[in-house]
């Protein structure tokens, strides 16, 4: 089954047809992970639909339980994610209202509860890949190819362009970077920055889930413009691109076919 992860400014699909809400349980929260689970128009198959942020938009980026969020689509059966993240542009392609489907990660979070192995929770996660004590995923390639590949031909047929590479920089927040930080981040080779990209990607392959991000740009990142970046000027971006997200991904989800 394919999951959307909705970011910043996407806490919900338009024409999604919300069958259930799914309660999950995990071992990394008390609280339970609250999954929209329904259809979309043209759609053959179920989807489910999980705010990344909470319902409200309460959960800033270092508090979000990425290893209960993902916990919980696995529980649900969900195979692939599709993810969506805003993020400030570096590379110059990158500017504001820019969609990119990034092909790789530098991680900067730190303090963040980053993976499934972590010794002693091992047997909880009880699928039968998951035997050894000290595992090291292989993550060579961040993101899923397959998917990246479904999301560049929905571009295309949708016409809609896309920046079909990049280097997703992760950091911490909840604040912006400075711009000796910016500047770090470009010399390190990252296009683009946000702030909840990591770990999700990673234990995302630690669940063998097929895991993909869009990236829409709202800014540019500190120091690249004379602009004081503000939080209106990131929700107008947020109002304007959106919708090419959501044409996007509905889009791609009509093309999904379970592969793996
Ligand atoms: N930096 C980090 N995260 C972000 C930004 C940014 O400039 N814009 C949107 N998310």
């Amino acid at each position: 089954m394919l999951a959307f992860i909705g970011g910043t400014g996407l806490n919900q699909l338009p024409g999604f047809d919300t069958e259930r809400i799914a309660e999950l349980h995990t071992p990394y929260q008390d609280a339970a992970v609250r999954v929209a689970c329904g259809r979309l128009p043209d759609v053959a198959g179920p989807v489910c639909f999980l705010p990344r942020h909470g319902e409200g938009h309460t959960v800033p980026p270092h508090r979000i339980n990425y290893r209960a969020n993902m916990f919980a689509l696995r529980e649900l059966g969900v195979t692939a994610v599709l993810a969506v993240n805003a993020v400030g542009g570096i590379h110059r392609q990158m500017g504001p209202g820019v969609i990119a489907v990034p092909e790789q990660i530098m991680d900067y979070t730190h303090g963040r509860a980053h993976t499934y192995f972590d010794g002693d929770t091992i047997d909880i996660v009880s699928a039968d890949r998951f035997t050894a004590s000290v595992t090291h995923i292989d993550f060579t390639h961040p993101y899923s190819q397959p998917l990246r590949d479904l999301l560049l031909a929905s571009a295309a047929q949708l016409q809609l362009p896309v920046w079909p590479q990049g280097v997703y920089g992760a950091t911490q927040g909840p604040r912006l970077e400075t711009v000796a930080e910016v500047r770090r981040l470009q010399q390190d080779g990252c296009d683009m920055v946000g702030m909840t990209g990591m770990p999700e990607a990673a234990l995302a392959r630690e669940l063998d889930i097929a895991y993909a991000s869009v990236c829409l740009s709202v800014n540019w990142a500190a120091g690249l413009s004379d602009e004081v970046i503000t939080m209106d000027g990131i929700r107008a971006v947020l109002a304007q691109g959106m919708g090419q997200i959501h044409q996007l991904l509905l889009t791609a989800a009509g093309r999904f076919r379970e592969t793996r």
